[in-house]
């Protein structure tokens, strides 16, 4: 079967799944992949390819930064928030920003929204400074659609013991810390309704499968994709100084950065 315009209506588009420990994101990422595919809309002759990734570990480094964040002992706030953002980084410019120039449709479990989220609201780190540590790993990168997983912590706790999987650090940091991130992620969606969309985790996960695919299917009848994002380097552009700009390399540095697209496995037997 070919792709169909309407079907070619989600090339180029980035979704990110969010939420709190525990809500269902990896389950949810795998029914939403299916239903994409299932459906036509990826993966088909002349659709877009779907690329699932994730934060931390879409790469090899990041892999690696994840084991150290999430497995490595005691991690200081500050290091944590710039272990996400390096890995956010390598993830932006090894991964996301190539599949979107090829207009590929991207599905991130997690991205910005988890240090907003857990790195200034959790840890109590400014704000300002998770957004701008940030601003340097993503150049400006912003989905399109951004998915709440909304599902209370007592709940979350409940689900995840049932699953058996051993707790991460993050994760044993407590139920009122889990709080503060679920209330963030509420906030965060309210103040930007067109590109958020806050979706009751909880029930049949038939049911929160429903909600999730009704949003993307709104994003795919939003009409064409936006055109290209032009904060994406081409070949040909000169490096800038300005981080709002997309660009982080002084003019004079005289290297180019090369923006490397690789296909990396998910950690086996730890995390989603
Ligand atoms: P994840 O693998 O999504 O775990 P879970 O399936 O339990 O939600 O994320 C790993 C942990 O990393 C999770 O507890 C949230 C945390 N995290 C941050 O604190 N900041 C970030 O920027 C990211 C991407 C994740």
């Amino acid at each position: 079967m070919g792709c169909s315009t309407d079907h070619g209506a989600l090339a180029g588009r980035f979704i990110a799944l969010e939420g709190g420990d525990g809500a269902g994101k990896s389950t949810h990422l795998k029914m939403l992949a299916q239903a994409l595919r299932g459906a036509g809309y990826v993966d088909q002759p002349g659709c877009p390819r779907l690329v699932v990734t994730r934060e931390p570990g879409g790469t090899e480094l990041g892999n690696q930064i994840r084991e150290l964040v999430l497995y490595g002992g005691e991690v200081a706030p500050a290091a944590e928030a710039l272990l996400y953002a390096a890995d956010r980084a390598q993830h932006v410019t090894t991964v996301l920003r190539p599949a979107l120039a090829r207009a590929d449709l991207v599905l991130t479990d997690r991205y910005l929204d988890s240090s907003i989220a857990y790195q200034a609201e959790g840890r109590g780190l400014t704000e300002d400074v998770i957004r701008s540590i940030n601003a340097v790993a993503t150049g400006g990168l912003t989905p399109d659609l951004v998915i709440v997983l909304d599902i209370e912590p007592e709940a979350a706790t409940t689900r995840r013991h049932g699953s058996g999987d051993p707790a991460d650090r993050v994760e044993q940091a407590g139920e009122a810390f889990h709080s503060k991130v679920n209330r963030r992620y509420r906030e965060l969606a309210a103040a930007d309704p067109d590109r958020y969309v806050m979706v009751d985790a909880t029930g049949p996960k038939e049911e929160v499968h429903e909600r999730i695919w009704a949003a993307v299917r709104k994003l795919a009848a939003a009409g064409p994709r936006r055109p290209p994002d032009n904060s994406i380097p081409s070949a040909t552009d000169k490096p800038s100084c300005s981080v709002s700009g997309g660009g982080i390399f002084a003019p004079a540095a005289g290297i180019e950065s090369e923006a490397v697209t690789q296909e990396v496995p998910r950690a086996e037997g730890r995390g989603q």
